[in-house]
């Protein structure tokens, strides 16, 4: 009998020593340490041990058993799986895969992309500015008088007496003309401000492209010329376009561009079961204001040290906003802003 238990207990820990995984080590704790295990069927066999060796059978039988348990205990903590680094090393292939979603540019950003593209191939350079900004280049310099309204706190962010968030990118043209000597042709994109209460089309920051190109004899067909380009690259070759009569203080003569409407083709109606529908889009008018624009001002030129008689320039301004919202056919400015993934990915 204590042979037995002697060679049973080398047996048992020479396997266990070759265990590797923690399923050899549960098949081998059933094996000898189970109900039905070896260690049990010894135990079984000591009522027939002579009743004198019985308590020192008993003993070894005790320690088989202890020794068999740490070992596999033991061995349990050097498996190949073991630990939390070795499962989460483990590849389960039949796991369904994580999938990462792909980013996107923002709608604004292909719009603004979109725009300085066009005129980059049309040899227009990029040029920025400040977003805080003094008066004399929102303001002053630009030929807007001290009683216009958007001079009024109510149309300007102010932070001092001297300094405001921009409310427009024209404050560029001012900047770039003081530093650069003509001929130059830019456009400037970027962030404008204005204390407008928000609502579908109106947010108190949004985006403008500014453009301007000076040179001898700059006329006001180089202007139509260039925005036809712009729009029907923009919206498509069949987009017209029109100028009407307005007024800036920067620009003179003035003008807003109105395209055709891009829903309706600038029918006004779209085509319903019971005959014309209003275009929601234009309101029925069939043209979309996209711009202001116009040939730059003699007080301008003199503010930046040009001589008037000498230059000549064209000007525009487009919020980029609106192009995207008139491109893409969305109804509220603050769609833009609200980061909703649902709306994001459309684009
Ligand atoms: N700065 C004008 C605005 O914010 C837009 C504008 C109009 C810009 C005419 C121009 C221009 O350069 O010539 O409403």
């Amino acid at each position: 009998m204590e042979e037995k238990i002697k060679s049973a207990q080398e047996q048992a820990l020479s396997e266990i020593s070759q265990a590797k995984t923690s399923d050899d080590i549960e098949l081998l704790r059933v094996k000898y340490l189970g109900r039905k295990g070896l260690v049990n069927a010894l135990f079984g066999e000591l009522s027939s041990v002579p009743a004198q060796d019985k308590p020192k059978v008993g003993n070894l039988l005790n320690r088989l058993k202890i020794a068999v348990s740490s070992a596999l205990d033991s061995a349990k903590g050097k498996t190949i799986d073991a630990g939390p680094a070795a499962a989460a090393d483990s590849i389960d292939v039949t796991m369904p895969g994580r999938k990462r979603s792909l980013g996107r540019l923002h709608p604004l950003t292909q719009t603004l992309d979109n725009i300085n593209e066009i005129f980059l191939n049309l040899g227009f350079k990029i040029a920025e500015g400040p977003e805080i900004e003094t008066i004399y280049y929102n303001f002053e310099a630009l030929n807007i008088p001290l009683d216009h309204p958007s001079r009024d706190a109510f149309d300007t962010f102010y932070i001092d007496d001297n300094s405001l968030l921009r409310s427009q990118t024209s404050t560029v043209q001012i900047r770039v003309m003081e530093k650069v000597k003509p001929p130059l042709a830019i456009i400037s994109p970027g962030r404008v401000f204005r204390p407008d209460a928000t609502d579908a089309s109106h947010s108190f920051m949004f985006h403008q492209v500014e453009g301007l190109m000076v040179d001898k004899d700059i006329k006001f067909s180089d202007l139509k010329g260039i925005l036809e380009i712009f729009v029907k690259r923009m919206f498509g070759e069949d987009t017209r376009m029109r100028f009407r009569p307005h007024f800036f203080p920067f620009t003179e003569p003035s003008a807003e561009v109105d395209i055709s409407c891009i829903i309706c083709k600038g029918k006004g109606e779209t085509a319903s079961a019971g005959g014309g529908k209003r275009c929601s889009v234009c309101g029925g008018k069939g043209w979309l204001e996209i711009l202001g624009a116009g040939m730059v001002h003699p007080n301008v030129f003199s503010a930046v040290g040009y001589d008037p008689k000498k230059w000549r320039g064209f000007a525009f301004g487009m919020g980029v906003e609106r192009i995207a919202m008139l491109k893409y056919g969305i109804d509220d400015i603050r769609l833009f802003f609200e980061n909703d993934l649902r709306f994001l990915r459309q684009f």
